[in-house]
């Protein structure tokens, strides 16, 4: 163990992902979305596509030793079951890019984009999605699988479903009925969600049924790769809410029912076909508490702390765990460090319990494509003026690199 408990081999990170930066990207769903205007549209985003080596010039400067970011699928396989060798190239590149810095990569396969062929031919709707998927993710850990081990089949399978199926403000924009007066009573002073998603008793069945699916193509995905690349390390992502609860016992159970029904059925869904689990971190909900927290640029509860029982929660399945993203809208960089700071006391604190914490990856590297909200939230390490592509390093980036400088530990009191 070295300063602050952390072992000496614990990676330090931050994430991107491909729609989210690269720019350029035409012919999947959401920028079809965006054509339609149900969407804002994400045109050049920050450019990465073509600036990836003076943005991981950026993370190795601010001490970093990991990276994750994903595939485009679009740009692999823009037409069903046609590869293109050139993009294939393109994250070679950037795998390359990656080595020689000496930041090791966390490849996410598929971060929420589909190209437009699945998604018009219906998507995780359709009934051979699970082998469409786990073909895409055989052929892409078969072209860089000699440059990469970590790999993560999909991201946030609940995050994906939820809003694209139930609360319709992705595509396929699909809503249950009520679901409106639900969201407002739970957030006062909120707008109603998407007006223009399609609203039908179905979606509740769709639901059920592409989110089973979706584990299913996790599963599939997990025996393709493991086939051609036996000693990849394979997982999912999952987006953890942690629900907790004040003392009373009847909100100690609606906590319990809602984390089983957010992170442990998907969890239960993919057993045995995971070697690692991803755990995305970010909002909470204390059944019972009447607190009043400040909020991020989210209009989330400030609660760093949450990430401990986030922790507790995927600790159960005994796999070694990544932090995969966990990080604040802040534009005015005014909570990022503190943000930061609570974090890794978290991860500090759980590696203390036994629990194999290997790395962390700040969410996000740079600011970036917030999907529904467009650029208009500012999450990165790094900001990103969208008129110049111009990259400020924020001085929050630096109390990071402090951190990891000291693995860790914790600050001297000044
Ligand atoms: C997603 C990211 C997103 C972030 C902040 C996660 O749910 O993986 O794509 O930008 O949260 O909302």
């Amino acid at each position: 163990m070295a300063a602050g408990n952390f072992p000496e081999r614990f990676l330090w990170g931050a994430a991107t992902a491909s729609y989210q930066v690269e720019g350029g990207i035409e012919d999947c769903d959401w920028a079809e979305a965006a054509r339609q205007g149900r969407v804002p549209p994400c045109g050049n985003a920050c450019d990465h596509y073509h600036r990836f080596e003076e943005d991981l010039d950026i993370a190795k400067s601010l001490g970093h030793n990991c990276h994750r970011f994903s595939i485009e699928w679009a740009r692999i396989e823009p037409e069903e079951g046609k590869f293109d060798e050139r993009e294939i190239a393109h994250y070679r590149a950037v795998l390359q890019a990656l080595r020689a810095r000496k930041l090791e990569p966390f490849v996410t396969i598929w971060h929420f984009t589909l190209p437009l062929w699945f998604a018009q031919s219906g998507g995780f709707e359709r009934k051979d999605a699970p082998e469409i998927f786990a073909r895409y993710c055989a052929h892409v850990v078969g072209k860089i699988g000699d440059l990469c081990t970590h790999f993560s089949t999909i991201n946030e399978p609940m995050v994906y479903v939820s809003n694209g199926w139930r609360r319709g403000t992705w595509p396929p924009f699909r809503k249950w009925p009520f679901i409106d007066a639900f969201h407002i009573v739970r957030t006062p002073g909120e707008n109603a969600l998407n007006p223009r998603a399609v609203t039908q008793w179905k979606n509740i069945i769709r639901y059920i049924t592409v989110f089973h699916r979706v584990a299913r193509a996790h599963n599939a995905a997990y025996d393709a790769i493991k086939k051609i690349q036996p000693n990849a390390e394979v997982g999912p992502v999952v987006n953890v809410i942690l629900f907790h609860a004040d003392r009373n016992p009847l909100n100690r159970f609606f906590a319990w029912v809602m984390n089983i029904h957010w992170t442990r059925y998907f969890m239960f869904l993919v057993r045995g076909k995971y070697d690692v689990v991803g755990l995305n971190y970010y909002v909470h909900h204390k059944f019972g508490d009447t607190s009043v927290y400040d909020k991020t640029d989210m209009g989330w509860e400030v609660y760093p702390e949450g990430l401990c029982g986030a922790l507790t929660l995927i600790a159960r399945y005994k796999k070694p765990i990544y932090v995969s993203e966990a990080g604040v809208a802040d534009a005015q960089d005014r909570i990022r460090a503190s943000y930061i700071r609570s974090l890794v006391r978290c991860m500090r604190l759980s590696i203390e319990e036994g629990v194999d914490l290997r790395g962390y990856m700040y969410w996000s590297l740079l600011d970036n494509y917030e999907w529904a909200e467009g650029f208009t939230k500012r999450f990165g390490l790094v900001d990103v003026d969208y008129k110049t592509l111009a990259r400020t390093i924020r001085p929050s980036a630096y109390v990071y690199k402090e951190i990891i400088e000291r693995n860790g530990g914790v600050h001297p009191v000044r």
